[in-house]
C-alpha cells in the first residue's frame, strides 16, 4: 500500500512586490495529503495553487515551516537528497513538456534511460506497455507535433509514470482540451490511479468535473487554506468566500443541496 502522504505545517511563503511591499502567498499553512488519495486544489487564479506544488517539489523553498514527505521534512534537501526526492514525484504540468524533436516513444523512454539502468530491450517493453494502457499503441514513432491535445497529455502522463512515482502532481493538466476530451482525460487519472496507487494531487478550474475524482478538495484563498474532506462538505461552509465559491463555480448542481438543508 502507498503510504506516501504529504504534510504541511505552518508554512509560509511570501514574495517581495517591485514596490517593496511584501506578498503573502501561504499564511502558515497546514493541511495533510492522505497518501494513495486524490486531492484537488482549487482557487482563483494568482492565489498560490503553483507555487503550493512548487513548494512540494522543492522548486521553491518556503520562509517558514515544515514539509514533510512520507514523513520526512523536504524543506532544506539539497543536491543528491533533492534528486532521489523529485524521482518519488511524477509531474504533468499544462502543456505536457514533451520534447518536440523526439518521438513520443523516446519522450516516454527518457526517464528511464536517464534515471535506470535498463537496458534498451527492458525499456522498449516497459514503454510499449504504457503505450498501450493508455490508448497510444501505433502513435510511438510520431513526434509532438502531429499528435492532438489529449493524446500529448496521455504521452505526458506516460512519461510522468515511467519511474513509477509514489505521488503525482497535476497542474492544470486539461488546460486547451475540449470538454470530452477533458471528461476522458479525467475518467483516465481515475483508472491510472486505480492501477498504479499514487498519492495525487490535481490544480484545476474544471469545477465541479474534477470533483469526481476528488477525495478531499483544498481552497487556497488570500494566505489560507480550507480543507474539505469531500466535494459536497465544501456547501456546508459558512465562510461567505467559500459559499461565493460555491456559488460561481458549483452552480445549481450543489445549490439544490443548500436548499433541502
Ligand atoms: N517566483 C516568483 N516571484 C515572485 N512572485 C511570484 C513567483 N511565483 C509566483 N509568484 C506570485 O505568486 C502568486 C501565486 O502564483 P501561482 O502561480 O501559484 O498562482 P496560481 O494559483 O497557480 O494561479 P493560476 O490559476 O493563474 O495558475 C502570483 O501573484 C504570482 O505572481
Ligand atoms: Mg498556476
Amino acid at each position: 500500500m502507498n503510504t506516501t502522504g504529504i504534510e504541511f505545517k505552518d508554512v509560509e511563503k511570501t514574495f517581495l512586490r517591485e514596490d517593496g511591499s511584501r506578498q503573502v502567498i501561504l499564511d502558515r499553512v497546514s493541511f495533510t495529503i492522505t497518501a494513495g488519495k486524490t486531492t484537488v486544489i482549487a482557487g482563483g487564479s494568482g492565489q498560490g495553487k503553483s507555487v503550493t506544488l512548487k513548494l512540494i517539489l522543492g522548486l521553491m523553498r518556503p520562509d517558514g515551516g515544515k514539509i514533510l514527505v512520507a514523513g520526512d521534512d523536504v524543506t532544506g534537501v539539497r543536491g543528491k537528497k533533492l534528486k532521489e526526492l523529485r524521482t518519488r514525484f511524477g509531474v504533468l504540468f499544462q502543456g505536457s513538456a514533451l520534447f518536440d524533436s523526439m518521438t513520443v516513444f523516446d519522450n516516454v523512454a527518457l526517464p528511464l534511460r536517464e534515471r535506470t539502468t535498463k537496458s534498451e530491450s527492458e525499456i522498449k517493453k516497459q514503454v510499449l506497455a504504457s503505450l498501450d494502457q493508455l490508448e497510444l499503441l501505433g502513435h510511438e514513432n510520431k513526434y509532438p507535433a502531429q499528435l492532438s491535445g489529449g493524446m500529448k497529455k496521455r504521452a505526458g502522463l506516460a512519461r510522468a509514470l515511467q519511474l513509477q512515482p509514489e505521488i503525482m502532481l497535476f497542474d492544470e493538466p486539461t488546460t486547451g482540451l475540449d470538454p470530452v476530451m477533458t471528461q476522458e482525460i479525467y475518467h483516465l487519472f481515475a483508472r491510472t490511479q486505480e492501477q498504479v496507487g499514487y498519492t495525487a494531487i490535481i490544480v484545476s478550474h474544471d469545477i465541479p468535473k474534477v470533483f469526481n475524482l476528488a477525495d478531499q478538495v483544498i481552497i487556497i484563498n488570500n494566505g489560507i487554506m480550507d480543507v474539505f474532506p469531500s466535494p459536497e462538505a465544501i456547501q456546508w461552509s459558512r465562510k461567505p468566500h467559500i459559499r461565493e465559491f460555491v456559488k460561481t463555480t458549483m452552480g445549481e448542481i450543489y445549490q439544490s443541496h443548500l436548499v433541502e438543508q
